[in-house]
Parts: C-alpha cells; structure tokens; sequence
C-alpha cells in the first residue's frame, strides 16, 4: 500500500479517538488538537493537490481508465474537500472553549471524512495507482512524491 495513505489512513483515526477523548473545558488540549487537525488537512490538500497537477494529467494523456473512473475521482477529491471545509469551521468553534457540543460535532465530521477519505483511497489504489505504476515514468514518480512529502506529517500523539 501506498505509504502516504497508510499516514493517513491513520492519523485520520488518531484524530476521530484524540478529539472524541478531550474534556470538556480543556482548552489547552482542545488547542493541540485542533493544530494536529490543521497539519493534517495541510497534508492532506497537498496530497491531492500534488495529484491533480502531477499524476493525473500525464497518466490520462497515455491511458484511458474509463470516464466512469475519471469522475469518481474527481468527486472523491471534492467530497474530501467539502469536508475538510466542514471541519475547517467547526474546530474553532471547539478550540475557542472546548464545549462538548462543539466537540461532538468535530468528531461526526471527522467520521464523516475518514469514510469518504478511505472511500477513495481503497477505490484509488485498486484503479489507479497500478496504471500509475505501470505507465508513470521514474521522473515523473520522484516529482510526485517529492510534492507530496513537503507536508508530510508525523503520527499524532
Ligand atoms: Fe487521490
């Protein structure tokens, strides 16, 4: 499996546990989270982001995957942005008091997108990433991941 998504394939559950496990109150740990959240995002957007300019277009210029899967991706990528806006403006409404209201609400829309998350790298690793494999070109690979990796982030504690 592709290393970068095993990150985040698992941050994006450290995320859902370590907001769902904040107390209600507690600013300063509400705080680390919400910094945890916006590194990942920072990570994530970039990922894809790295993917719309430097996979996609020199991949469908030599293979045709099929329009059916050219769409799913696409919405995928949109509906992982949908929710990564969500949360964008749910979590300052958490971190300013750490209500559990507010809370709650973080943690359903981190639920939220780690299944559309996941939803979309299973579907990419089995569609795309083998035609990547087999039709990008060893320059085109190292500029992608070295894209990829500027943001690449730890796991969350
Ligand atoms: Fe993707």
């Amino acid at each position: 499996m592709n290393s970068s998504h095993r990150v985040f394939r698992r941050n994006s559950r450290s995320l859902i546990d370590l907001a769902a496990a904040v107390a209600p109150g507690d600013t300063a740990r509400a705080a680390v989270i919400a910094e945890h959240f916006r590194d990942y995002r920072a990570g994530l957007r970039n990922h894809h982001a790295a993917e719309d300019e430097l996979l996609w277009p020199p991949l469908f210029s030599r293979v045709d995957p099929g329009a059916d899967v050219m769409l799913r991706m696409r919405t995928q990528h949109e509906r992982v942005e949908v929710g990564l806006l969500e949360l964008d403006a749910a979590v300052p409404r958490w971190e300013s008091a750490a209500g559990a209201d507010e809370r709650d609400t973080v943690v359903a829309l981190l639920v939220d997108h780690r299944a559309v998350l996941l939803e979309h790298l299973d579907d990419e690793e089995a569609t795309l990433l083998p035609l990547a494999a087999a039709y990008l070109t060893e320059p085109e690979w190292a500029a992608l991941h070295g894209a990829q990796d500027r943001h690449a982030t730890p796991p969350f504690h």
